[in-house]
């Protein structure tokens, strides 16, 4: 059974970063997943790098979109973005120096937690500046889209 489960909740109404969301989710569970079975060290440290990557590519688009609605919040989520980035570029350098360091189940509690949080407690507080400019973001998410390719260690949708 998967870690996390998507739900119309964690929708914040904008499509492209409702399917990032899903993408980090989906890569959060292949993680669980890869820690239960006891896989490698290697395969681990791919979907860490994965996930790090994606949420930098996720967190660009966030951005850039909450900027182009002239989102009044936007510093504040900057900040948190920032920490977020910290907190994943640390778990990755750890685990690669020393993967008995990693304590799975601490690791996992701490994304999803970080995952959900974030979604619920703050991306779904700038859903109704994105609708109020919703012809800017639909322009803003296209030219992210057309800088901008998805981390290929991801199959959109997954
Ligand atoms: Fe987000």
């Amino acid at each position: 059974m998967p870690l996390i489960h998507w739900t119309p909740d964690f929708s914040v109404g904008v499509n492209s970063l409702d399917t990032d969301h899903k993408i980090l989710i989906s890569l959060i569970n292949q993680l669980d997943d890869a820690i239960r079975a006891g896989e490698a060290g290697q395969a681990i440290s791919g979907v860490l790098d994965a996930l790090l990557d994606y949420t930098d590519y996720h967190f660009a688009r966030e951005e850039s979109l909450m900027q182009a609605c002239g989102y009044a919040d936007f510093d504040a989520h900057l900040r948190t973005h920032n920490t977020l980035r910290a907190q994943v570029h640390d778990i990755r350098v750890r685990y690669r120096r020393n993967p008995e360091s990693l304590h799975g189940r601490e690791v996992l509690a701490f994304l999803k937690n970080w995952l959900t949080a974030h979604i619920v407690g703050r991306d779904k507080l700038y859903t109704s500046s994105m609708h109020g400019a919703a012809q800017k973001v639909e322009e803003a998410d296209r030219a992210f889209g057309a800088i901008y390719e998805p981390p290929l260690t991801v199959a959109a949708g997954n």
